[in-house]
Protein backbone atom coordinates (compact mmCIF):
# COMPACT_ATOMS: atom_id res chain seq x y z
CA UNK A 1 0.00 0.00 0.00
CA UNK A 2 2.80 2.33 1.16
CA UNK A 3 4.52 1.34 -2.45
CA UNK A 4 1.55 2.10 -4.40
CA UNK A 5 1.34 5.52 -2.66
CA UNK A 6 4.48 6.39 -3.64
CA UNK A 7 4.00 5.62 -6.79
CA UNK A 8 1.03 8.09 -7.09
CA UNK A 9 2.79 11.15 -5.53
CA UNK A 10 5.94 10.27 -8.11
CA UNK A 11 3.42 10.46 -10.86
CA UNK A 12 1.53 13.62 -9.92
CA UNK A 13 4.95 15.50 -9.10
CA UNK A 14 6.58 14.54 -12.63
CA UNK A 15 3.24 15.45 -14.81
CA UNK A 16 3.31 18.78 -14.36
CA UNK A 17 6.54 19.19 -15.13
CA UNK A 18 6.36 16.78 -18.03
CA UNK A 19 3.26 19.34 -19.71
CA UNK A 20 5.73 22.01 -19.10
CA UNK A 21 8.35 20.91 -21.05
CA UNK A 22 5.10 19.70 -23.82
CA UNK A 23 4.55 23.37 -23.79
CA UNK A 24 7.71 24.97 -23.94
CA UNK A 25 8.45 22.46 -26.94
CA UNK A 26 4.61 23.46 -28.70
CA UNK A 27 6.01 27.26 -28.33
CA UNK A 28 9.42 26.48 -29.56
CA UNK A 29 10.05 22.93 -31.01
CA UNK A 30 13.47 23.03 -30.46
CA UNK A 31 13.15 23.76 -26.35
CA UNK A 32 12.60 19.61 -26.26
CA UNK A 33 15.97 18.79 -27.69
CA UNK A 34 17.83 21.52 -25.67
CA UNK A 35 18.23 23.64 -28.73
CA UNK A 36 20.07 21.25 -31.07
CA UNK A 37 17.77 20.47 -34.17
CA UNK A 38 14.72 18.89 -34.67
CA UNK A 39 13.54 15.59 -37.05
CA UNK A 40 11.40 18.67 -38.79
CA UNK A 41 14.69 20.71 -38.94
CA UNK A 42 16.34 17.96 -40.52
CA UNK A 43 13.47 16.70 -43.01
CA UNK A 44 13.10 20.75 -44.11
CA UNK A 45 17.07 20.62 -44.88
CA UNK A 46 16.89 17.68 -47.18
CA UNK A 47 13.91 18.74 -48.82
CA UNK A 48 16.37 21.75 -49.54
CA UNK A 49 14.25 24.41 -47.49
CA UNK A 50 15.66 27.34 -45.57
CA UNK A 51 15.70 26.47 -41.76
CA UNK A 52 16.94 28.84 -39.01
CA UNK A 53 19.78 27.85 -37.51
CA UNK A 54 21.35 31.14 -36.07
CA UNK A 55 21.26 29.50 -32.75
CA UNK A 56 23.54 26.25 -33.64
CA UNK A 57 25.68 28.52 -36.47
CA UNK A 58 27.20 31.17 -33.29
CA UNK A 59 26.76 28.48 -30.23
CA UNK A 60 30.27 27.04 -31.02
CA UNK A 61 32.09 27.60 -27.43
CA UNK A 62 34.66 29.93 -27.01
CA UNK A 63 35.58 30.63 -30.62
CA UNK A 64 37.30 27.77 -32.49
CA UNK A 65 41.25 28.89 -32.14
CA UNK A 66 41.01 29.71 -28.36
CA UNK A 67 39.26 26.35 -27.22
CA UNK A 68 41.38 24.55 -29.35
CA UNK A 69 44.31 25.55 -27.10
CA UNK A 70 42.89 26.09 -23.56
CA UNK A 71 44.02 24.73 -20.58
CA UNK A 72 41.62 22.18 -19.66
CA UNK A 73 42.64 19.23 -22.75
CA UNK A 74 42.96 18.78 -26.32
CA UNK A 75 39.41 20.78 -26.63
CA UNK A 76 39.67 23.69 -24.14
CA UNK A 77 36.49 24.36 -22.67
CA UNK A 78 34.83 23.59 -25.79
CA UNK A 79 32.52 20.55 -25.81
CA UNK A 80 31.98 17.72 -28.48
CA UNK A 81 28.85 19.24 -29.64
CA UNK A 82 30.80 22.81 -29.71
CA UNK A 83 33.18 21.22 -32.06
CA UNK A 84 31.17 19.68 -34.47
CA UNK A 85 28.77 23.02 -34.79
CA UNK A 86 32.18 25.13 -35.49
CA UNK A 87 33.01 22.50 -38.67
CA UNK A 88 29.45 21.81 -39.47
CA UNK A 89 29.55 25.75 -40.18
CA UNK A 90 32.50 26.13 -41.64
CA UNK A 91 34.40 28.24 -38.54
CA UNK A 92 36.75 25.42 -36.77
CA UNK A 93 39.89 25.40 -37.06
CA UNK A 94 41.42 22.92 -39.08
CA UNK A 95 44.58 23.54 -39.69
CA UNK A 96 46.39 20.27 -40.74
CA UNK A 97 49.57 19.91 -41.78
CA UNK A 98 47.88 18.44 -45.27
CA UNK A 99 47.47 21.41 -47.67
CA UNK A 100 45.04 21.25 -50.37
CA UNK A 101 42.41 23.20 -51.79
CA UNK A 102 40.01 20.89 -50.01
CA UNK A 103 41.72 20.40 -46.37
CA UNK A 104 40.36 22.75 -44.93
CA UNK A 105 36.28 22.43 -45.57
CA UNK A 106 35.32 19.01 -43.79
CA UNK A 107 31.69 19.34 -43.80
CA UNK A 108 30.14 21.15 -46.85
CA UNK A 109 26.15 20.80 -47.19
CA UNK A 110 25.48 22.05 -50.55
CA UNK A 111 25.17 18.61 -51.43
CA UNK A 112 21.54 18.41 -50.93
CA UNK A 113 20.45 21.37 -52.79
CA UNK A 114 22.98 20.57 -55.81
CA UNK A 115 20.82 16.74 -55.98
CA UNK A 116 17.46 18.57 -55.53
CA UNK A 117 18.18 20.86 -58.06
CA UNK A 118 19.91 18.29 -60.43
CA UNK A 119 16.93 15.40 -59.97
CA UNK A 120 14.07 18.50 -60.12
CA UNK A 121 14.42 21.94 -62.50
CA UNK A 122 17.25 20.56 -64.72
CA UNK A 123 16.00 16.94 -65.02
CA UNK A 124 12.09 18.09 -65.72
CA UNK A 125 12.86 21.27 -67.97
CA UNK A 126 15.27 19.94 -69.73
CA UNK A 127 13.17 16.77 -70.95
CA UNK A 128 10.92 18.78 -70.91
CA UNK A 129 12.84 20.97 -73.39
CA UNK A 130 13.81 18.28 -75.52
CA UNK A 131 9.99 17.25 -75.61
CA UNK A 132 9.02 20.22 -76.69
CA UNK A 133 11.42 20.40 -79.65
CA UNK A 134 9.89 16.99 -80.67
CA UNK A 135 6.82 18.01 -80.51
CA UNK A 136 7.62 21.49 -82.94
CA UNK A 137 9.34 19.05 -85.26
CA UNK A 138 6.41 16.67 -85.12
CA UNK A 139 4.12 19.90 -85.90
CA UNK A 140 6.34 21.28 -88.87
CA UNK A 141 6.52 18.34 -90.53
CA UNK A 142 2.66 17.79 -90.08
CA UNK A 143 1.93 21.23 -91.73
CA UNK A 144 4.88 21.35 -94.30
CA UNK A 145 6.15 17.54 -94.80
CA UNK A 146 9.26 17.05 -96.27
CA UNK A 147 10.70 20.35 -98.27
CA UNK A 148 11.60 18.85 -101.66
CA UNK A 149 13.55 20.12 -104.41
CA UNK A 150 11.18 22.55 -106.60
CA UNK A 151 12.80 22.30 -109.87
CA UNK A 152 13.72 19.43 -112.05
CA UNK A 153 17.23 18.00 -110.73
CA UNK A 154 20.10 18.57 -113.17
CA UNK A 155 21.74 15.34 -112.12
CA UNK A 156 25.02 18.07 -112.43
CA UNK A 157 26.93 17.52 -109.46
CA UNK A 158 28.48 20.27 -107.40
CA UNK A 159 31.30 19.55 -104.31
CA UNK A 160 29.43 21.35 -101.12
CA UNK A 161 31.82 19.56 -98.47
CA UNK A 162 35.39 17.77 -98.89
CA UNK A 163 36.61 14.77 -97.30
CA UNK A 164 37.68 16.60 -93.88
CA UNK A 165 34.48 18.78 -93.64
CA UNK A 166 32.71 16.07 -94.00
CA UNK A 167 35.05 13.80 -91.01
CA UNK A 168 35.33 16.34 -88.53
CA UNK A 169 31.72 16.85 -88.62
CA UNK A 170 30.25 13.20 -88.60
CA UNK A 171 32.98 13.07 -85.54
CA UNK A 172 31.67 15.98 -83.94
CA UNK A 173 28.00 13.92 -85.01
CA UNK A 174 28.42 10.84 -83.83
CA UNK A 175 30.61 11.73 -80.58
CA UNK A 176 27.37 13.94 -79.33
CA UNK A 177 24.78 11.56 -80.05
CA UNK A 178 26.58 9.30 -77.82
CA UNK A 179 27.25 11.94 -75.15
CA UNK A 180 24.12 13.08 -75.25
CA UNK A 181 22.27 9.70 -75.03
CA UNK A 182 25.15 8.08 -71.94
CA UNK A 183 24.69 11.63 -70.40
CA UNK A 184 20.73 11.23 -70.31
CA UNK A 185 20.89 8.09 -68.87
CA UNK A 186 23.26 8.97 -65.94
CA UNK A 187 21.08 11.80 -65.27
CA UNK A 188 17.49 10.43 -65.53
CA UNK A 189 18.53 6.50 -64.59
CA UNK A 190 17.83 6.44 -61.07
CA UNK A 191 14.51 7.81 -61.60
CA UNK A 192 13.27 6.57 -65.13
CA UNK A 193 15.08 3.35 -65.68
CA UNK A 194 15.80 1.71 -62.36
CA UNK A 195 12.47 1.44 -61.36
CA UNK A 196 12.17 -0.06 -65.00
CA UNK A 197 14.79 -2.75 -65.70
CA UNK A 198 16.31 -2.98 -61.77
CA UNK A 199 19.60 -2.03 -60.56
CA UNK A 200 21.77 -4.61 -61.89
CA UNK A 201 20.88 -3.92 -65.49
CA UNK A 202 21.27 -0.34 -65.07
CA UNK A 203 24.79 -0.96 -63.38
CA UNK A 204 26.23 -2.36 -66.27
CA UNK A 205 24.56 0.27 -68.76
CA UNK A 206 26.12 3.21 -66.36
CA UNK A 207 29.21 1.66 -65.94
CA UNK A 208 29.23 1.57 -69.59
CA UNK A 209 27.96 4.96 -70.20
CA UNK A 210 30.35 6.34 -68.12
CA UNK A 211 33.05 5.06 -69.64
CA UNK A 212 31.81 5.87 -73.00
CA UNK A 213 30.60 9.95 -72.13
CA UNK A 214 34.13 10.64 -70.34
CA UNK A 215 36.16 9.30 -73.61
CA UNK A 216 33.72 10.32 -76.35
CA UNK A 217 34.22 13.76 -74.92
CA UNK A 218 37.85 14.13 -76.29
CA UNK A 219 36.70 13.09 -79.84
CA UNK A 220 33.73 15.84 -79.51
CA UNK A 221 36.16 18.37 -78.43
CA UNK A 222 38.52 17.90 -80.62
CA UNK A 223 36.32 17.91 -83.95
CA UNK A 224 34.26 20.91 -82.38
CA UNK A 225 37.73 22.73 -83.25
CA UNK A 226 38.00 21.65 -86.56
CA UNK A 227 34.72 22.34 -87.34
CA UNK A 228 34.69 25.87 -85.85
CA UNK A 229 37.98 26.21 -87.69
CA UNK A 230 36.81 24.86 -91.01
CA UNK A 231 33.85 27.00 -90.99
CA UNK A 232 34.27 30.33 -89.21
CA UNK A 233 34.26 32.01 -92.34
CA UNK A 234 31.06 31.01 -93.99
CA UNK A 235 29.33 32.08 -90.35
CA UNK A 236 29.80 35.50 -90.05
CA UNK A 237 26.55 37.18 -89.86
CA UNK A 238 25.94 39.95 -92.64
CA UNK A 239 23.02 42.08 -94.36
CA UNK A 240 21.76 38.97 -96.40
CA UNK A 241 20.94 36.89 -93.52
CA UNK A 242 18.25 39.23 -92.36
CA UNK A 243 16.22 39.28 -95.11
CA UNK A 244 16.44 35.43 -95.07
CA UNK A 245 15.14 35.72 -92.07
CA UNK A 246 11.99 37.97 -92.79
CA UNK A 247 11.00 35.09 -95.75
CA UNK A 248 11.64 32.46 -92.77
CA UNK A 249 14.09 30.97 -94.99
CA UNK A 250 11.81 30.42 -97.60
CA UNK A 251 10.85 27.02 -94.87
CA UNK A 252 7.41 27.45 -94.48
CA UNK A 253 6.31 27.97 -98.01
CA UNK A 254 6.85 25.65 -101.01
CA UNK A 255 8.63 27.59 -104.16
CA UNK A 256 10.31 30.72 -102.34
CA UNK A 257 14.25 30.38 -102.04
CA UNK A 258 15.57 33.47 -100.38
CA UNK A 259 19.13 33.79 -101.69
CA UNK A 260 21.79 32.36 -99.07
CA UNK A 261 25.78 31.84 -99.05
CA UNK A 262 27.45 28.81 -98.18
CA UNK A 263 25.40 28.69 -95.13
CA UNK A 264 22.30 30.61 -94.78
CA UNK A 265 21.14 32.13 -91.76
CA UNK A 266 19.42 29.72 -89.77
CA UNK A 267 22.67 27.34 -90.45
CA UNK A 268 24.06 30.28 -88.80
CA UNK A 269 22.26 30.21 -85.79
CA UNK A 270 23.25 25.91 -85.39
CA UNK A 271 26.62 26.82 -85.92
CA UNK A 272 27.11 29.19 -83.09
CA UNK A 273 24.78 27.23 -80.66
CA UNK A 274 27.19 24.60 -81.51
CA UNK A 275 30.02 26.63 -80.79
CA UNK A 276 29.09 28.77 -77.92
CA UNK A 277 27.28 25.65 -76.15
CA UNK A 278 30.00 23.34 -77.32
CA UNK A 279 32.67 25.05 -75.07
CA UNK A 280 30.24 25.79 -72.38
CA UNK A 281 30.08 22.06 -72.12
CA UNK A 282 33.24 21.03 -72.85
CA UNK A 283 34.89 23.41 -70.03
CA UNK A 284 31.83 22.40 -67.23
CA UNK A 285 33.03 18.93 -68.57
CA UNK A 286 36.37 19.08 -67.92
CA UNK A 287 35.25 20.18 -64.07
CA UNK A 288 33.95 17.16 -63.83
CA UNK A 289 36.65 14.82 -65.15
CA UNK A 290 39.21 17.14 -63.43
CA UNK A 291 37.58 18.18 -60.10
CA UNK A 292 39.13 20.76 -57.82
CA UNK A 293 41.25 21.90 -60.96
CA UNK A 294 39.24 24.62 -62.08
CA UNK A 295 37.39 27.45 -60.17
CA UNK A 296 35.74 29.13 -62.98
CA UNK A 297 31.98 30.50 -61.15
CA UNK A 298 33.12 32.34 -58.27
CA UNK A 299 35.59 34.35 -60.57
CA UNK A 300 32.35 34.75 -63.32
CA UNK A 301 29.94 35.21 -60.56
CA UNK A 302 32.43 38.13 -59.46
CA UNK A 303 32.23 39.15 -63.12
CA UNK A 304 28.20 39.36 -63.26
CA UNK A 305 28.41 40.96 -60.33
CA UNK A 306 30.33 44.21 -61.29
CA UNK A 307 27.21 44.78 -63.94
CA UNK A 308 24.82 44.93 -61.12
CA UNK A 309 22.11 42.72 -62.61
CA UNK A 310 22.23 39.97 -59.80
CA UNK A 311 21.67 42.39 -57.33
CA UNK A 312 18.69 44.16 -59.82
CA UNK A 313 16.82 40.94 -59.67
CA UNK A 314 17.33 39.34 -56.46
CA UNK A 315 18.23 41.72 -54.57
CA UNK A 316 21.66 40.31 -53.39
CA UNK A 317 25.24 39.78 -55.34
CA UNK A 318 25.98 36.26 -56.54
CA UNK A 319 28.42 34.60 -54.28
CA UNK A 320 31.78 35.22 -55.47
CA UNK A 321 33.77 32.80 -52.42
CA UNK A 322 32.70 29.21 -53.42
CA UNK A 323 34.23 26.04 -51.99
CA UNK A 324 36.13 23.82 -54.06
CA UNK A 325 32.59 21.66 -53.85
CA UNK A 326 30.19 24.02 -54.90
CA UNK A 327 32.39 24.97 -57.65
CA UNK A 328 31.99 20.87 -59.31
CA UNK A 329 28.18 21.16 -57.61
CA UNK A 330 27.71 24.12 -59.86
CA UNK A 331 29.78 22.68 -62.64
CA UNK A 332 27.84 19.41 -63.12
CA UNK A 333 24.63 21.71 -62.94
CA UNK A 334 25.67 24.22 -65.63
CA UNK A 335 27.05 21.01 -67.55
CA UNK A 336 23.50 19.16 -67.35
CA UNK A 337 21.54 22.55 -68.11
CA UNK A 338 23.69 23.20 -71.17
CA UNK A 339 23.71 19.76 -72.63
CA UNK A 340 19.46 19.54 -72.52
CA UNK A 341 19.64 22.97 -74.39
CA UNK A 342 21.92 21.63 -76.87
CA UNK A 343 20.29 18.43 -77.69
CA UNK A 344 16.84 20.33 -78.46
CA UNK A 345 18.68 22.02 -80.78
CA UNK A 346 20.80 19.80 -82.45
CA UNK A 347 17.41 17.29 -82.71
CA UNK A 348 15.62 20.13 -84.94
CA UNK A 349 18.68 20.03 -86.62
CA UNK A 350 19.35 16.85 -87.56
CA UNK A 351 15.92 16.08 -89.18
CA UNK A 352 16.75 19.08 -91.48
CA UNK A 353 19.66 17.57 -92.27
CA UNK A 354 18.26 14.07 -93.10
CA UNK A 355 14.53 13.34 -93.48
CA UNK A 356 13.39 17.11 -93.49
CA UNK A 357 15.44 18.22 -96.45
CA UNK A 358 15.62 16.38 -99.71
CA UNK A 359 19.33 16.43 -100.65
CA UNK A 360 21.00 17.60 -97.68
CA UNK A 361 21.97 14.10 -95.96
CA UNK A 362 24.17 13.98 -99.09
CA UNK A 363 26.09 16.95 -99.06
CA UNK A 364 27.27 15.46 -95.86
CA UNK A 365 27.51 11.31 -97.31
CA UNK A 366 29.26 11.49 -100.88
CA UNK A 367 29.78 15.95 -100.50
CA UNK A 368 28.48 16.82 -103.53
CA UNK A 369 24.67 18.09 -104.37
CA UNK A 370 22.42 18.46 -107.58
CA UNK A 371 22.70 22.35 -108.90
CA UNK A 372 19.04 22.52 -108.35
CA UNK A 373 19.50 22.04 -104.89
CA UNK A 374 22.39 24.50 -104.78
CA UNK A 375 20.56 26.70 -106.95
CA UNK A 376 17.09 27.16 -104.99
CA UNK A 377 18.95 26.33 -101.04
CA UNK A 378 22.30 28.27 -101.30
CA UNK A 379 21.97 30.73 -104.93
CA UNK A 380 24.84 32.87 -103.97
CA UNK A 381 26.99 30.34 -103.00
CA UNK A 382 26.18 28.76 -106.09
CA UNK A 383 26.96 31.48 -107.97
CA UNK A 384 30.44 31.84 -106.69
CA UNK A 385 31.13 28.24 -107.43
CA UNK A 386 29.57 28.84 -111.02
CA UNK A 387 32.11 31.99 -111.19
CA UNK A 388 35.10 30.16 -109.42
CA UNK A 389 35.10 27.21 -112.12
CA UNK A 390 34.53 29.15 -115.05
CA UNK A 391 38.03 31.33 -113.47
CA UNK A 392 39.34 27.62 -113.39
CA UNK A 393 38.39 26.48 -117.26
CA UNK A 394 39.39 29.76 -118.60
CA UNK A 395 42.82 29.71 -117.03
CA UNK A 396 43.17 25.79 -117.84
CA UNK A 397 42.09 27.39 -121.72
CA UNK A 398 44.81 30.31 -121.64
CA UNK A 399 47.55 27.33 -120.54
CA UNK A 400 46.23 25.14 -123.38
CA UNK A 401 46.29 27.04 -126.24
CA UNK A 402 49.47 27.00 -128.29
CA UNK A 403 51.91 29.99 -128.26
CA UNK A 404 51.31 32.74 -131.18
C1 LIG B 1 23.65 12.82 -86.20
C2 LIG B 1 22.93 13.30 -87.17
C3 LIG B 1 23.29 14.49 -87.99
C4 LIG B 1 22.93 14.69 -89.28
C5 LIG B 1 22.10 13.75 -90.14
C6 LIG B 1 23.51 15.92 -89.72
C7 LIG B 1 23.40 16.44 -90.99
C8 LIG B 1 24.01 17.59 -91.43
C9 LIG B 1 24.00 18.07 -92.79
C10 LIG B 1 23.33 17.38 -93.96
C11 LIG B 1 24.67 19.23 -92.82
C12 LIG B 1 24.95 20.11 -94.06
C13 LIG B 1 23.79 21.01 -94.39
C14 LIG B 1 24.06 21.74 -95.71
O1 LIG B 1 24.61 21.15 -96.62
O2 LIG B 1 23.72 22.90 -95.81
C15 LIG B 1 25.14 19.51 -91.50
C16 LIG B 1 25.84 20.63 -91.10
C17 LIG B 1 26.22 20.93 -89.82
N1 LIG B 1 26.10 20.08 -88.73
FE1 LIG B 1 25.15 18.28 -88.71
N2 LIG B 1 24.17 16.49 -88.67
C18 LIG B 1 24.08 15.65 -87.58
C19 LIG B 1 24.61 15.86 -86.33
C20 LIG B 1 25.24 17.01 -85.92
C21 LIG B 1 25.66 17.29 -84.59
C22 LIG B 1 25.46 16.35 -83.41
C23 LIG B 1 26.23 18.51 -84.59
C24 LIG B 1 26.84 19.29 -83.46
C25 LIG B 1 26.87 18.94 -82.22
C26 LIG B 1 26.16 19.02 -85.94
C27 LIG B 1 26.63 20.24 -86.33
C28 LIG B 1 26.56 20.74 -87.62
C29 LIG B 1 26.99 22.07 -88.00
C30 LIG B 1 27.57 23.14 -87.07
C31 LIG B 1 26.76 22.18 -89.36
C32 LIG B 1 26.99 23.43 -90.23
C33 LIG B 1 25.84 24.37 -90.09
C34 LIG B 1 24.53 23.78 -90.57
O3 LIG B 1 24.47 23.22 -91.69
O4 LIG B 1 23.55 23.88 -89.84
N3 LIG B 1 25.56 18.08 -86.72
N4 LIG B 1 24.72 18.50 -90.67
Amino acid sequence: MRALIWIVLCVMLAFPAAADDTEAAATEPRAATGGAQTLEDIMARQRGEKIDDSDRRSNIGQGNAEALMGQLGTRGVASDADVFRALRYGSADTSTTARGLTTGLLIQDGGMRWLIFREGPILTYGLGFVGFMVLIIGLFYAFRGKILIDGPKTGRMIVRFDAFERFSHWVMGVSFVILGLSGVFLIAGRKFLIPWMGHDAYSTIAVAGKWAHNNMAWAFMISLVFVFILWVKHNIPDRGDISWMRKGGGLFSKGVHPPAKKFNAGQKIIFWSVIVLGFGISITGLALIFPFSFAMFAKTFQFVNLTGLPQLISGAPLPDILSPYAEVQLAQLAHGAIAFLFIGIIIAHIYLGSFGMEGAIETMGSGEVDEQWAKEHHSLWYEEEMAKSKNLESKAGDQAAPAE
